[in-house]
């Protein structure tokens, strides 16, 4: 069934767990993440970005979620968009049936350019405002995200601030964070700890924190209600990484976020956590093993299961470690 994001994350706090936010753009991601989620009884949260639109369409994307929804009715499911750039985004997207909205405030309509506390204050508060008077839950974004090892913001072809350049910048300020929820009324709260988008995190094998969990602890002291998302939270599988170099790709050294650091995070109040890298690197080196193994193969299904199994391994593994097995 369709729930709202405000339900999901309400039991994960009374029960301290933390759920995945897969990003989905076609059938292989869906139906990976809803295998993954049955076999775990966990529930499930689906969150498509204006990229995911733009490259599935609208129709076929929510067809794509009707349909998951069909054959597992049992299984709890938020259709989120996720990083909504303005309010029209996230009202189209509440038309077309999302249960959950993200308004990014965090950056202007460009998806670029840090906006000011007060436009982010502003756009945020009339999305809530709208959205809650249909059940729908927003997800605010206060802080610039950004890795504190490499001071950038993540891939630069996806969202990501440009000029965060101090780490005071990267980092929410819980003051502020405590000020912006009684403004705005979100449900969630996309705060900024040290974790960036894509895949390029971190340049060294990750020792000790890279995160800035005391700061979640601080956040969470101030705004016990608001239930805190962890962007940029993909692990980088380093397995996954060898294979797609063994088989001809070019990726490089890199590395992502710790899975026992995001465990970390969810004892002291995250409950949502956004990933969408590490289904593509593992789509990635399937498809590429796949092919290079069966030369003569041209059957898509055949490597485009490969990428399935790939992804629906990963999508376990999150559920099992977050504590979101067992939920639904
Ligand atoms: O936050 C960004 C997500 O990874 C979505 O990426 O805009 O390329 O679909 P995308
Ligand atoms: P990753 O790039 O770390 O998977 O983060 C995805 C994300 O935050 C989507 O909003
Ligand atoms: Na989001
Ligand atoms: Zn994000």
């Amino acid at each position: 069934a369709l729930v709202s994001l405000r339900q999901l994350l309400d039991h994960a706090a009374e029960h301290s767990y933390g759920i995945p936010a897969f990003n989905v753009n076609n059938l292989e991601q869906v139906r990976a993440i809803m295998e993954a989620a049955a076999a775990a009884d966990a529930p499930v949260i689906l969150q498509a970005s204006a990229g995911a639109r733009k490259y599935a369409g609208e129709p076929f994307l929510r067809h794509l979620i009707l349909a998951a929804i069909e054959e597992y009715p049992d299984i709890p499911v938020v259709l989120h968009q996720d990083h909504g750039a303005s309010p029209a985004v996230c009202i189209q997207a509440i038309r077309s049936g999302f249960s959950s909205v993200m308004m990014d405030g965090s950056l202007l309509e460009d998806a670029k350019t840090p906006a000011s506390y007060d436009y982010n204050a502003t756009v945020t508060g009339r999305v809530v405002e709208m959205s809650h008077a249909v059940g729908v839950t927003v997800e605010g974004e206060l802080g610039c995200l950004g890795s504190l090892e490499t001071g950038m913001a993540g891939e630069e072809d996806g969202v990501g601030a440009e000029g965060c350049l101090s780490h005071d910048q990267m980092l929410t300020d819980p003051e502020e964070a405590a000020r912006f929820v009684k403004a705005t009324k979100v449900d969630a709260l996309a705060i900024a700890i040290g974790t960036s988008h894509g895949a390029y995190k971190f340049t060294r094998p990750p020792t000790g924190k890279v995160l800035r969990i005391d700061r979640i602890k601080e956040i969470h002291a101030r705004i016990p209600d608001t239930h805190l998302v962890m962007h940029g939270s993909s692990s980088v599988p380093q397995d996954w990484l060898k294979i797609i170099h063994e088989f001809g790709g070019d990726i490089g050294e890199t590395y992502g976020v710790p899975v026992e650091e995001i465990q970390e995070g969810i004892k002291y109040g995250v409950r949502k956590v956004n990933i969408d890298t590490d289904l593509r690197l593992a789509a990635t080196g399937a498809v590429r093993q796949s092919l290079a193994k069966n030369p003569k193969n041209f059957d898509p299904r055949k490597f485009l299961t490969a990428s399935l199994d790939a992804m629906r391994d990963i999508c376990r593994q999150r559920y099992e470690a977050f504590g979101s097995a067992g939920q639904a």
